[in-house]
């Protein structure tokens, strides 16, 4: 490909930042502690999780970087950044969540196959960059489209990266035609986050942005746009980020059995405190994040100070010192909310938070009954003990 190459081993990462807790080495996988988290309502960029599968690409000659849009449609095209450049820019707030958030609390119920994560892969961006829906209409595909005259129902992205799992092949995947060409759907091809040029790490100089989605199916590292029939054929598809019941088990496991997972689920967790705290019994601040998929909004937020007997709800933001209300115009609605609450803590105890969006939907209450062999999508009550150490004076 003119202008990117993928390198075939880890000599050329970029900086980190050291603050970054590695969950892998190579590929580079690595969380913000969970305080970071709550310090900001838009994740700073160097903080930010970073989720790769191969060595970080390298641009050569941005000039010469195209994206090719190919398959079931009339106008093929090779798209330059000033093409993409010249069309209306977006700044869309999402928040982008792997779907292995949380899955080393999963592991411990039973053991999956997966980067352990704790509480903090995910992050809050405003990602700056073209509508899909404008780009497809540069080849021919109006807005809302479900179906192209030739067959075409599904945009698969292809990436530059090479991943073990494709056989060094590259990273890719799909989403329906429909919600590409949907502009209200706000799918970008973002070239950057937080007000800068996006970096290496985060998908230098185009990735895909499909917000309310599992952060698998935002593609770094742009390469190919393919119009295609079907969903995408590759490894990440098909063979991995699918939610599994509890009964599926790497003997008795048939893959084609599940759909590819792409909304997400109703989502929070506690990051002021860790999974085990000891301190003075008094005031204890209960800080942390809320959100749901499909841009459905956060509507309340519950803690509990006795291991979720009784219940008090947290208050809500997303602009500091502004009232958070889900479906308001006003609201960034692919964005996560912040809550916060105050507990009187005298003895050991166990806080809990549990998130319910406009839909309704609440978070499981055990980790076991969503519990799943890749170990995606643990969205069970966040729990932290608290362990009081009464002053001897
Ligand atoms: N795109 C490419 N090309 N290669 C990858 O490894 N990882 C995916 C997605 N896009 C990946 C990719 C996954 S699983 C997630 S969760 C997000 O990118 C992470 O994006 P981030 O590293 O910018 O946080």
């Amino acid at each position: 490909m003119p202008g990117i190459r993928a390198p075939s081993n880890y000599s050329e990462e970029p900086p980190r930042h050291p603050a970054l807790k590695i969950n892998a080495k190579e590929p580079f996988n690595a969380e913000p502690p969970r305080q970071a988290l709550v310090s900001s309502y838009v994740t700073p960029t160097e903080l930010f999780y970073k989720r790769n599968h191969g060595p970080i690409p390298v641009v050569d000659d941005i000039e010469r970087y195209s994206v090719s849009v190919v398959g079931l449609i009339e106008k093929p095209r090779e798209l330059f950044m000033k093409d993409i450049l010249n069309l209306p820019k977006y700044n869309v707030t999402a928040t982008l969540q792997c779907a292995g958030n949380r899955r080393t609390a999963m592991s411990k119920t039973r053991t999956v196959k997966g980067v352990g994560w704790d509480v903090s892969a995910l992050g809050n961006a405003i990602w700056g960059g073209a509508k899909l829906a404008d780009v497809l209409e540069l080849v021919g595909i109006p807005k809302c489209t479900s179906v192209t005259p030739a067959g075409g129902k599904h945009v698969e992205f292809v990436s530059v990266d090479k991943c073990k799992e494709e056989n060094g092949g590259p990273y890719k995947a799909s989403i329906p035609l429909i919600q590409a060409t949907n502009p209200e759907a706000d799918v970008l091809l973002a070239y950057e986050m937080n007000g800068e040029t996006l970096n290496r790490d985060h998908g230098y100089p185009l990735r895909v942005v499909v917000p309310g989605v599992i952060g698998a199916r935002s593609v770094k590292w742009l390469d190919t746009i393919n119009i295609d029939s079907q969903v995408c054929q590759g490894f990440f598809m098909q063979k991995d980020y699918k939610m599994f019941p509890p009964s599926v088990n790497w003997d008795n496991i048939d893959w084609s059995t599940r759909r590819p997972q792409m909304d997400f689920p109703v989502q929070s967790a506690i990051c002021s405190l860790e999974d085990v705290n000891v301190g003075r019994n008094g005031k204890i601040a209960i800080k942390g994040y809320a959100v749901s998929g499909g841009g459905r909004g956060i509507e309340r937020v519950d803690i509990s100070t006795d291991g979720g007997k009784t219940w008090k709800e947290a208050s809500r933001y997303q602009k500091p010192g502004t009232q958070y209300i889900a479906d308001d115009d006003k609201s960034d609605k692919w964005a996560w909310v912040l809550f916060e609450a105050e507990a009187d803590v005298n003895s050991n105890t166990v806080i809990v938070a549990k998130a319910v969006d406009t839909a309704a939907n609440v978070q499981p209450e055990k980790v076991e009954d969503v519990w799943n062999l890749r170990g995606i999508l643990n969205t069970s009550w966040h729990r932290v003990l608290v362990q009081v150490r009464h002053s001897s004076m």
